[in-house]
């Protein structure tokens, strides 16, 4: 798929196949994770594949979270909707978490957490390439604490972010080209 036509058919999926992920897939995705760029090159991140008993653990922990973001939500049907997915992450079959280095400087722990971002959107843009949904979710980290519990994620270690990585159901609408304001999101400085 040629880069530009990536960029735009990459959408936050929120519906998932049940069929597997094959072990080639994900590590030609965190492959491409690991080639982003890194803050004085450390490459400062790791990945967590979780499937299984604690998948679905994460899925219950994820879906309190939801019931509270969506409590205000007018429209029930979409309420339920993102509930359902919450519980579930969209009935994925895989949930990868990036993390990165902690460190006591903050100027250094934001370098680092900035690497696990760039990796993140590489995991994003090589699963779309590869015709994989994802969805980037900072969401479930509101319940951090059982998370490294559950994970085992030590303290020297800062979790980025979690994506469910799976086959879609369906691909949500491209993004509308040109954004009609676009244009003001730039200032040039001459
Ligand atoms: C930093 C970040 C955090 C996000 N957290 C969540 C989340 O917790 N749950 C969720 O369903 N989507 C989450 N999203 C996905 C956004 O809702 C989604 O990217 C946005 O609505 C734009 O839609 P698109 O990705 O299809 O272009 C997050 C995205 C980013 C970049």
């Amino acid at each position: 798929m040629e880069f530009f036509e990536v960029i735009k058919k990459r959408r936050a999926v929120r519906m998932y196949k049940p069929d597997p992920v094959s072990r080639e897939d994900i590590l030609t995705i965190l492959e491409a994770a690991h080639a982003a760029p890194s803050g004085r090159n450390l490459q400062s991140w790791s990945f967590l594949v979780i499937s299984g008993e604690k998948k679905q653990v994460m899925g219950e922990s994820y879906g309190k979270i939801a019931e509270g973001y969506t409590r205000d939500w007018e429209d029930p049907q979409a309420r339920e909707s993102f509930i359902n997915y919450s519980r579930t992450y969209g009935g994925a079959p895989v949930i990868i978490m990036v993390l990165a280095d902690a460190d006591p400087v903050p100027g250094v722990n934001r370098m680092h957490l900035e690497s696990g971002c760039a990796a993140m959107e590489n995991i994003l843009l090589a699963a779309t390439a590869l015709g994989l949904g994802t969805c980037w979710m900072t969401g479930p980290l509101q319940d951090e604490a059982n998370l490294r519990k559950l994970l085992d994620i030590p303290d020297d270690k800062q979790i980025v972010a979690v994506t469910p990585l799976g086959h879609p159901v369906a691909w949500p609408d491209p993004p509308v080209f040109p954004v009609p304001d676009f244009e003001q999101k730039i200032r040039w400085i001459i």
